[in-house]
């Protein structure tokens, strides 16, 4: 019980820490679909690795009926996760995804295959993946990258790069970049 408060203080925390729109706590855990999405996700998580797969898929498609956010119960999602906006966000079952990530609407984590096998990426720890973007198929995207809007991506991104545009091309983060790759500052 103490772990799910501490994990739920944890999330409005980092709700606060990535959009400058949050205002209050008790606020933010009332409006906030990104939150929701994420909290359906953990319980239909659990009953997936349990076995209650039947129960999982239909939490999970009440999840997407409510938040408009579709996460397959069998991907596994880190801590400090946060979506903003939300609408139109696809995480396929095989997806892993680190702690510390942040995605904005529209992104898929999707798969490029319809074998049963690991088909959809990796996303290590502290990646920020915007809007609109498309990662496709069991690649990994590196800790500390960031996939610029719009951007379809189908290779591996190193650690550390910014990668943008259709097919997406990878760039090193400059070293001054090393504040919040989608700095709060610089959007509404
Ligand atoms: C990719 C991103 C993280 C920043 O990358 P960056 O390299 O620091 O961006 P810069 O502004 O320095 O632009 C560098 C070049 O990349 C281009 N670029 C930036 N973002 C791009 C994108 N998403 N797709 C294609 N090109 C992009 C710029 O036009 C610029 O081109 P130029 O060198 O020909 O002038 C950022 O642009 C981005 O897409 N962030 C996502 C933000 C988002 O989804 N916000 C939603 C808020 S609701």
């Amino acid at each position: 019980m103490l772990s799910v408060v501490k994990m739920i203080r944890e999330d409005l925390a980092n709700a606060r820490d990535h959009d400058p729109a949050a205002r209050g706590d008790l606020e933010n855990a009332i409006v906030y679909s990104g939150l929701h999405a994420i909290w359906a996700h953990r319980i239909a998580h659990a009953w997936w690795k349990s076995g209650f797969r039947g129960p999982a898929r239909i939490l999970s498609q009440l999840n997407r009926f409510f938040t408009g956010i579709e996460i397959h119960p069998g991907a596994t999602i880190g801590r400090r996760f946060f979506i903003d906006h939300g609408m139109g966000v696809v995480i396929g079952e095989t997806s892993e995804i680190g702690d510390g990530v942040m995605l904005y609407h529209g992104v898929t984590l999707g798969g490029q295959v319809l074998t049963q096998t690991k088909r959809h990426p990796t996303i290590e720890d502290n990646v920020t993946i915007g809007a609109g973007a498309k990662v496709l198929g069991p690649i990994t995207v590196g800790a500390g990258s960031a996939i610029g809007s719009n951007a379809v991506v189908t290779k591996d991104v190193p650690a550390n790069h910014i990668a943008v545009g259709i097919p997406a091309k990878a760039r090193p983060r400059g070293k001054e970049e090393t504040i919040k790759l989608v700095d709060p500052d610089y959007y509404i």
